[in-house]
């Protein structure tokens, strides 16, 4: 997959980085008895020095305002908790249901300051914002110095949105409103890394103290060491894992060699 500008062409040349995805799959979810008995089975598993974050997003009513949506990210967020998660990751990173330009949750910052709040004041575990990719780093720095009173970090990059093209410039995915998608995976590292490096740079400046949690096109043990020694708090991976299941267990013998 390659990238130009707002474009991404899907291609089937071998990825020099490892795995790049088009996702276009609209926010699905299990039933939450569903997800909440799959929380508690992970708790159960989980081993030493592993922690359970749990992702949750609201979902906006054909007919509800946005008291409706922030009441429903509120309760995930206490079925995460209760269910076993050792923090709540807040998904901010969502289309923002209440706005005439198309825009994200995390960009529309009273939405996402109240939705936080919320969720805070209601669990007694702590709260991560997800957020992604910001127009400027004034625009970052500004959510994050806002946010910052009811967040323990921030999850950044989870995915780019693009225009998603065959080898011969047609659609990729069927249906008209699926011209773009989100693109994850290793391409989408130089504009995820950049974002982290920003965020690192505003906190070091000394507006806020809160964990960074790096997401985004870590799909390799060199590329985790290297955002985790520009500060990151954490590097997490997703379409990796899919790929190269083993790439945690690559990282961790790298760091016990590197302890030795
Ligand atoms: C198959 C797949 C399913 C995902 N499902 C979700 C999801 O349900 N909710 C969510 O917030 N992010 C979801 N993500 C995004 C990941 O959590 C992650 O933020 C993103 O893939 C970027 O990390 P990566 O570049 O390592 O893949 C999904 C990613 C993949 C590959």
């Amino acid at each position: 997959m390659e990238h130009q500008d707002q474009l991404a062409v899907v291609s089937r040349r071998a990825p020099a980085n490892g795995a790049t995805v088009a996702v276009s799959l609209g926010e699905p979810s299990m039933e939450p008895d569903v997800w909440r008995k799959d929380v508690r089975r992970a708790r159960e598993r989980i081993g030493e020095g592993q922690i359970l974050i749990v992702n949750v997003l609201g979902t906006p009513r054909h007919d509800g305002d946005a008291e409706a949506l922030v009441a429903d990210y509120l309760l995930c967020a206490v079925w995460a908790a209760e269910s076993g998660a050792d923090a709540v990751e807040v998904h901010l990173a969502a289309p923002d249901p209440f706005s005439e330009q198309p825009q994200m949750i995390y960009e529309n910052l009273p939405l996402a300051a109240q939705i936080l709040y919320r969720v805070r004041a209601g669990v007694s575990v702590p709260v991560l914002a997800r957020l992604g990719p910001f127009k400027s780093p004034r625009q970052l720095h500004e959510t994050a110095t806002k946010l910052a009173p009811w967040t323990s970090g921030y999850v950044l990059v989870p995915g780019v949105h693009r225009r998603v093209v065959d080898e011969k410039g047609n659609a990729a995915f069927e249906g008209s409103t699926r011209a773009r998608a989100e693109i994850v995976g290793a391409d989408t590292f130089p504009i995820a890394s950049r974002q982290v490096l920003e965020m690192l740079v505003w906190r070091k400046a000394g507006a806020w103290d809160r964990a960074v949690l790096a997401v985004g096109g870590i799909t390799s043990v060199e590329r985790a060491q290297w955002i985790l020694r520009e500060g990151a708090d954490a590097a997490l991976v997703a379409t990796a894992a899919l790929f190269d299941p083993l790439l945690a267990v690559r990282f961790r013998q790298a760091q016990a060699t590197a302890v030795a």
